[in-house]
């Protein structure tokens, strides 16, 4: 358990869950995403730009066929293992963008990222800025996350007896739950609720995700931005069998679904709705381009052509990104364009637009 959050309880009696994982994960001093080994080995948990270098090297070879854009934004960099690999596929292609911007919280993480774009003498090559605020981005980009919306904090909602209420950690690390309204019937459209939700059927619903996309969409004039998360579209998500809600926890790389045990030393996300997400961008004027599975996203730029088949680590790190029971199918794409027109040829060997 962290000290600040128990100052944080002591002062407010108790925190809305959203408050509660903020504080867990991003709290300069003592949240996760500020300690020493958050991701790899010895770390709690493996993104897909750690398992193998043709997940960056899929999308520089999206952003090369895209070749209107001129600079590359990455949202929440991690330890900078995209950035890298990325960079270095490019400039081996002579398609380095303008300019490489990193959004990132973490003082911690942007530290790992400094080091390992010198390690590899990236900033020789092209400049590459590291901004905190939306305001500092360029108007024109390509816009990347791995793993972004699913750590954003959120709350969690129960539907009890035709009621929503919202749940809050009190001073004794229990949920207690309060009666919540929506701000508008607008935001239960946005996240796609069926019309008949089981009685005590438990859901997250984060604002943080879309004050995000909001902020972010204020500063974007031409853009596309393509999100890899873990996820479902709605009407695959709010299933009666999830009536616990999604939130997970991770602990040197074993799952737990309890986030008031072993308090500041496990990670904590959420299963993130796609259909919320397309919402709200299209709210704010973007078009939704594809949907899709990780795997078909990867196959559509040839990822197993580009596969050593003499290098046994490189063939299963590949089948881990790809297979249906690893990360290919429960982690998705997500591509949404602003005020750029679609592009002639399909780029995508599958697109599951319509389930969103
Ligand atoms: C789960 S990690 C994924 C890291 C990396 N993309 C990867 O796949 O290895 C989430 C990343 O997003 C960053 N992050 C979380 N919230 C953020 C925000 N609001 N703005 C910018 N970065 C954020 C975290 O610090 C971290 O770098």
């Amino acid at each position: 358990m962290t000290d600040n959050l128990q100052i944080l309880l002591e002062r407010n009696e108790k925190i809305s869950f959203s408050e509660y994982m903020n504080s867990i994960l991003f709290n300069k001093d003592t949240g996760l995403y500020e300690s020493e080994e958050l991701f790899g080995e010895k770390g709690h948990f493996v993104t897909s730009p750690l398992i193998s270098k043709h997940f960056a090297n899929c999308i520089g070879k999206h952003f090369i066929k895209l070749s209107s854009l001129e600079n590359i934004i990455e949202v929440g960099a991690g330890n900078g293992k995209l950035a890298t690999d990325l960079l270095i596929y490019l400039r081996s292609q002579n398609k380095l963008p303008k300019q490489y911007y990193i959004l990132e919280k973490s003082e911690k993480l942007i530290d790992k990222q400094k080091s390992l774009i010198k390690d590899n003498s990236l900033e020789k090559y092209i400049e590459i800025h590291w901004i905190n605020d939306y305001k500092e981005l360029p108007d024109n980009a390509f816009i990347i996350s791995n793993e972004l919306f699913d750590c954003f904090p959120t709350d969690i909602i129960k539907y009890a007896n035709n009621k929503y209420k919202k749940a809050f950690i009190n001073y004794e690390y229990k949920i207690v739950w309060e009666d919540f309204s929506f701000d508008s019937e607008y935001i239960k459209r946005h996240l796609g609720l069926p019309k008949h939700l089981p009685n005590n059927y438990i859901f997250e619903y984060s604002t943080h995700q879309s004050n995000f996309i909001d902020d972010i969409s204020k500063v974007i004039k031409k853009a596309y931005f393509l999100i890899f998360d873990y996820g479902y579209p709605a009407n695959e998500l709010f299933l009666a069998d999830r009536m616990q809600g999604t939130i997970t926890c991770i602990k040197n790389h074993r799952a737990d679904f309890n986030p008031l045990v072993d308090i500041g030393l496990k990670d904590i996300s959420a299963f993130v709705n796609y259909t919320f997400l397309k919402n709200i961008f299209e709210k704010n004027r973007w078009i939704t381009e594809a949907f899709m599975s990780q795997s078909n996203y990867l196959l559509s730029f040839d990822v197993l052509e580009d596969v050593d088949i003499d290098n046994l680590d490189d063939i299963n790190s590949v089948k881990k990104l790809i297979m249906p029971n690893h990360m290919g199918e429960i982690f998705k794409a997500l591509v949404v364009r602003k005020n750029i027109s679609e592009t002639n040829e399909s780029l995508f060997i599958k697109n599951d637009i319509i389930k969103l």
